[in-house]
């Protein structure tokens, strides 16, 4: 046992004096047992998943249906994100905004310091170099995450690129976003660990103006993942802000019509609405094709050409289990099914495999379910956290663009679209008639709440870009940024925005549009406006699909269900209008007054309807 007293700097992979010292000082706090450098091997993949398995963290799968694959099962307690424990410590309160939980900095860091003295003690102290996007990238960027966690590094090593290459490129001294992390849980001295570490009290902070993430007592990865949700959407959203980009909570697919013309399109929908399954989904539509770049997070960024080029920053995927199956996502079954992948809160089958609802039609006769319990089809009880997640390399999705790895850069966008998960109002699609136009539908953006983080699911609430969770600083700030992205390019140069809802309901509960495969449908449409080929009609709203203009052919629905999840229903938007209202209120006095001129078009459209 090495005291943490002894450097770790004498056995560090790296001359960059700065992260040697930082790491020096967190271990001082921290005391762990050892620290170790994670160097992203082989040998070190099977070390951490052997020694997982050996502490009950992980329960090795039959290798014959998920090779080098697990399953695990958190504490009950730590299933999702949670936004009630997640702070924006800017200096001024002010700039976190209404939207975000505000802590003065040196007061959080004084609480966090408390809370991480001692806090790894027995454990051991992993330091994972990573970066966010391609390294060779124009401008990569890096990240440096501290854990007490054998999982967390188990899932950074699938979800982000990391370990000694990273280092390398880093050098002596680039810069990094320090990332430290512990489950809250010290070993005293023989004392027996338990399957999830895991605390009841958590911080999940964010330090805009240092650029520091300190995550404290949750294990789930939302929580521990650094570099994603904390990095790449909160820290990154301010850096973004101040370096004249935006990182947003969006997926990035490619799509190719008959003709062999190439699009690319970005869609932000709210955690459990729908990313995942759009970014790999199989067209029902004749001769088109999707290809994946990123199912997530996307970094928007101005070329040289004055488009606007998304990267994904990820390496991975973490996606909603319970609902994916061989007919819902083949492409996600695909990917999963060739292992090297870490399944969260699912069941586990009879023969070694995983199964959640959703998976087959047939339930399987029995299953161990994510509570460690017997299950049967008769069970009363979901087999499988609402919330359990597959954690899977991204290279391994049989249609992921090549651009993924081979445009560094990233890939020009030609639309964006927003959607929610909205039982009423929302219709099917509507083009925007501007880019400012486009924000407000974005910056009004509702959706039902999911079981992607804790809390009530099913409550309507305003989550403006899908960001509501992911801001790392003033929601109007924000608004504005989008605002002034938008001055930087000329019209015909920026994308086209688009909002979406695959999730409006007939009178009886049933989903009014197919979705999955047949969202195929809409974008075709999308794509055919922007090459100017396809009709649309101007509502109060924003423009939507001429009669007979969206493709249905061969699609089960009836003209009375299409029209349904089509229609712009006056009276719904009039009930509507109170609630954005109320929406701008909450955001303050920084909400640009480009938003509420439009909000006073819609009102106007809607009281000539
Ligand atoms: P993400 O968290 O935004 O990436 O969302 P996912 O793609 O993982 O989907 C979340 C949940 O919504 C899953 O249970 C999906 O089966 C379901 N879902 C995704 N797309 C659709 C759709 O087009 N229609 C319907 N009805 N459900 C969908
Ligand atoms: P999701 O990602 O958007 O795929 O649900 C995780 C999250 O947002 O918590
Ligand atoms: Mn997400
Ligand atoms: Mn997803």
């Amino acid at each position: 046992m090495t005291s943490p007293a002894d450097s770790p700097a004498q056995s560090a992979p790296t001359k960059h004096q700065e992260l040697l010292s930082w790491v020096d000082e967190i271990a001082q706090l921290a005391k762990p047992d050892k620290v170790q450098w994670v160097n992203g091997s082989d040998e070190e993949w099977k070390e951490i998943t052997d020694a997982l398995v050996e502490a009950g963290t992980f329960v090795r799968l039959n290798e014959e249906k998920k090779p080098n694959s697990f399953w695990a099962a958190s504490n009950p307690s730590d299933v999702a994100r949670v936004e009630d424990r997640t702070y924006i410590c800017s200096e001024q309160e002010v700039d976190a905004g209404p939207t975000n939980n505000w802590v003065a900095p040196a007061e959080m860091k004084e609480t966090l310091r408390g809370l991480f003295d001692g806090s790894m003690t027995g454990r051991t102290m992993y330091v994972i170099p990573f970066c966010m996007g391609p390294v060779e990238s124009d401008d990569p960027k890096f990240g440096v995450e501290i854990t007490d966690s054998a999982y967390v590094v188990a899932s950074m090593l699938v979800m982000a690129r990391c370990g000694q290459k990273i280092l390398d490129a880093m050098g002596t001294d680039a810069g990094y976003v320090k990332c430290v992390h512990s489950v809250g849980a010290p070993l005293a001295d023989g004392e027996q660990d338990v399957s999830w570490p895991c605390n009841d009290t958590k911080y999940i902070t964010h330090f805009p103006e240092t650029r520091e993430i300190w995550s404290y007592g949750s294990g789930y990865g939302g929580n521990a993942l650094l570099g994603k949700k904390c990095y790449s959407l909160r820290i990154g959203s301010v850096i973004g802000r101040d370096e004249g980009w935006m990182a947003e909570h969006m997926l990035i697919l490619k799509l190719t019509s008959p003709e062999g013309a190439v699009h690319y399109v970005t869609g932000a929908f709210p955690s459990a609405t729908g990313k995942t399954n759009l970014a790999m989904l199989e067209p029902t539509v004749e001769g088109w094709k999707v290809e994946t770049l990123g199912d997530d997070i996307a970094w928007l960024r101005f070329g040289p050409d004055g488009r606007l080029y998304a990267v994904n920053p990820e390496f991975g995927f973490f996606g909603v289990a319970p609902g994916t199956s061989y007919t819902t996502n083949p492409n996600a079954m695909r990917t999963i099914d060739k292992g090297n992948s870490v399944f969260t809160n699912v069941a586990l089958t009879d023969d070694g495999d995983i199964w959640w609802e959703g998976m087959t039609e047939e339930k399987p006769a029995h299953l161990i379910d994510w509570h460690g319990n017997d299950w049967t089809p008769e069970s009363d009880q979901l087999s499988s956290h609402p919330n359990s997640r597959f954690c899977t390399p991204i290279t391994q999705c049989p249609v992921l663009a090549p651009e993924y790895e081979g445009e560094p850069n990233g890939v020009p966008i030609s639309a964006i679209l927003f959607g929610g998960r909205r039982k009423t109002t929302i219709p099917l699609v509507t083009e925007s008639r501007d880019w400012q136009h486009g924000v407000f539908m974005g910056a009004t953006v509702s959706s039902e709440t999911t079981a992607a983080a804790t809390g009530a699911v099913g409550v309507v609430r305003r989550d403006p870009m899908a960001m509501l969770p992911f801001m790392g600083y003033n929601v109007g700030d924000y608004f504005n940024h989008w605002l002034e992205i938008g001055k930087q390019a000329d019209a015909e140069k920026l994308p086209k925005i688009f909002y979406v809802n695959w999730f409006r309901r007939d009178e009886d509960g049933s989903f009014l549009w197919p979705g999955f495969g047949d969202n195929s449908r809409v974008l075709k449409w999308i794509i055919e406006r922007l090459e100017g080929n396809a009709e649309a009609v101007e509502s109060p709203i924003g423009r939507v699909p001429a009669d007979g203009a969206l493709d249905v052919e061969g699609l089960n629905i009836s003209e009375d269900q299409l029209a349904k999840a089509s229609a712009v229903n006056v009276d719904e938007w009039l009930e509507e209008l109170p609630l954005i209202d109320e929406w701008f209120e909450q955001v303050g006095e920084r909400l640009p007054s480009a938003m509420r001129d439009e909000l006073e078009t819609l009102r106007t459209n809607l009281d000539a309807a």
